[in-house]
């Protein structure tokens, strides 16, 4: 939440601010600010585009930082807006996160007559620093620091020294990029990508001075850090949009691509196993586990909630799924035969970080499913997965979801053979991953039709979706895109529970859509569709293919391969997408930016 940039080089900084910006909006679009020393500051309301449209005249400074915000403290006002300066105008602060003690602090500094402008923590920040600065910024944004109780990623510039910017990190990403002629500063690696792959990533704690030819990181009590760079596997092509409306229709026709690069290398497919090298140290704990709890929030939730039957059916492991944003606050009780699964896309979900974090002080083995490359939740894992679905730029998380479900079904093979699974079920299953990416291209032929039927949904002002077992935990994520991206309210349940309550709201204009492939529960979805039928809601079924009882039933149906049940749930998924995206799409609503919501949440 929140996307900080920042250079200092060679080059003009303001052309490479405002695109850095750009890259990170998908972490905040309610005001957007840029400071370059020498040129002062420029801030919007809104998306970047408004910012862009403000700079009206050259900025010709070699150093800046800059900022796109989503609200936390104040509103999204330009005053709010980031960057915020100390009382002299010679500090400038852009920042991610939360300071809890801040209004503490402002009492200080009105007790020595520095008085705040605007509602924001960080201004209180910015105006600390400037109390302690006296030619050196990293001495005063280190005493500053130890002032400070909360979250920050944080990047801060002096007007009368724009040769350096100082960074520090706590609980918010800082990745520094090193660049041929110059040094750039970032929330996440995929605003680099366009000018470097060698990047540093700060820890929690920690401080960097960055200036146009290196870099120098401490910790904030002080003491030097040796950090070797990493580099990034990712492309820049990856977050262009490629010609499609929206990067939320690219990322989902990446279906193939993604679970292909998912089970590269992870799949033995006459052995019937899945070989994955994150989790093999830990293999011989994993093999004696009794209970294994997942955690993560949002979409990565629901995935954990669909692996829960993948491993309880097929690897005989129990699983308890938790909301992490619950987990962290609830007594758990420990069980040393057990261990904790973080599922997160960006790796920063500040809940589920936490979750680990408490489960690490209870000496439990803590594992992540991880899509961004060298993010907090993976560095603080014991071991782990990354999903290499590539960059997710769209906020509704479609790509990564669906690589969480491919990353759970060969945990499940993984652990189900060491369990006693015979080869040939194994194999079954690894042949079915395979087969997946070709399935999901047929699926994804379907779009146009997809589109038609999804626009006659688009009038409505609700919606039910229904499904069982393994769709139990789909009909909540097709529930959770339907709200996010088209603004529908729409609820989930499982399809046993539609008489215990809900169906009291169904009338012709409340649709029900219901999850039914041909599985084992089959027949008991097809009497849950009985009962919407008898209320005369509008039904629209996604089923396996071929299936002209179902179709006879309902108002609309939208056909799927019939797959192996625990591949199932990922087949039925990139449709459900596509009818969400092409609901918001004909509402003319921006998808890839709904209101109020930003990607990687690191405010808890
Ligand atoms: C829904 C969505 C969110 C995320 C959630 C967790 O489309 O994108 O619900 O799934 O915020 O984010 P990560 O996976 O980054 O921890």
């Amino acid at each position: 939440m929140c996307g900080i940039f920042g250079y200092v080089g060679n080059r003009t900084a303001q052309p490479l601010l405002l695109d850095g910006l750009r890259t990170l909006e998908y972490r905040g679009y309610d005001s957007a600010g840029i400071f370059v020393p020498g040129y002062g500051v420029v801030k919007s309301v809104g998306p970047i585009v408004n910012l862009a449209e403000k700079i009206t005249e050259p900025i010709d400074g070699t150093s800046g930082i800059a900022h796109t915000r989503w609200a936390t403290h104040g509103a999204p006002t330009e005053e709010n807006a980031h960057p915020h300066r100390d009382m002299s105008g010679s500090v400038w602060v852009v920042h991610n996160g939360i300071i809890e003690n801040f209004r503490e602090i402002k009492e200080g500094l009105t007790v020595q007559g520095v008085t705040c402008d605007t509602q924001t923590d960080t201004e209180v920040l910015a105006k600390l620093i400037g109390t302690l600065y006296a030619g050196d910024l990293y001495a005063a944004v280190r005493e500053a620091l130890r002032r400070v109780r909360g979250t920050y990623g944080l990047a801060v510039i002096a007007e009368d020294d724009p040769h350096q910017i100082v960074v520090a990190r706590m609980g918010s990403p800082i990745v520094l990029g090193l660049g041929s002629d110059g040094n750039f500063i970032s929330s996440d690696s995929s605003a680099l990508l366009a000018h470097t792959k060698d990047v540093v990533y700060l820890d929690d704690g920690e401080m960097a001075v960055v200036s146009s030819d290196g870099y120098e990181v401490h910790t904030v009590a002080g003491q030097k850090r040796q950090k070797t760079p990493e580099k990034v596997e990712w492309n820049v092509e990856a977050i262009q949009k490629d010609g499609y409306d929206h990067f939320m229709l690219k990322e989902i026709h990446e279906a193939p691509q993604v679970i292909k690069n998912t089970i590269r290398g992870r799949l033995l497919i006459e052995k019937g196993r899945a070989k994955l090298g994150g989790v093999e140290g830990v293999l011989d704990t994993l093999n004696t586990l009794h209970r294994l709890q997942i955690v993560g929030c949002g979409s990565a939730y629901y995935a954990g909630q669909v692996g829960r039957y993948m491993l309880e059916e097929y690897a005989g492991l129990p699983v308890e799924v938790e909301l992490a944003s619950e987990y962290r606050y609830k007594r758990n009780i420990p069980d040393k035969h057990s261990a904790v699964l973080a599922i997160s896309q960006s790796g920063e979900t500040a809940d589920t970080r936490a979750s680990l974090l408490k489960a690490k002080e209870q000496g439990l083995l803590t594992l992540g499913i991880v899509n961004v490359v060298g993010a907090t939740i993976a560095r603080e894992t014991d071991a782990g997965v990354y999903n290499h679905a590539g960059p997710e730029v769209a906020v509704a998380s479609t790509k990564a979801f669906i690589s969480q479900l491919t990353v759970l079904v060969l945990l499940t093979l993984l652990l189900a053979r060491e369990r006693g699974m015979s080869q040939e079920e194994g194999v079954e299953i690894a042949q079915a991953l395979y087969a997946l990416p070709d399935v999901l291209s047929s699926v994804l032929e379907q779009a146009d039709m997809i589109k038609q039927i999804a626009e006659k949904y688009a009038a409505y002002k609700d919606a039910i979706f229904i499904g069982r077992k393994f769709h139990t935990p789909i009909a909540y994520e097709g529930a959770l895109k339907l709200k996010e991206v088209a603004y529908i309210h729409a609820e989930a349940y499982a399809g046993g529970e539609l008489k215990h309550g809900p169906i009291a709201m169904l009338e012709e204009n409340f649709p029900v859509i219901a999850l039914c492939p041909h599985d084992d529960v089959y027949e008991k979805m097809v009497s849950n569709i009985e009962e919407v039928r008898a209320r005369k809601a509008p039904l629209l079924s996604f089923t396996t293919s071929g299936d002209s009882a179902l179709a006879s039933l309902s108002t609309d149906v939208i056909e799927i391969p019939k797959v192996h049940p625990i591949v199932q749930p990922i087949v039925t998924t990139v449709p459900l997408h596509l009818f969400a995206y092409y609901v918001g799409a004909a509402r003319g609503l921006d998808v890839d930016r709904p209101r109020n919501l930003a990607k990687s949440v690191t405010v808890e």
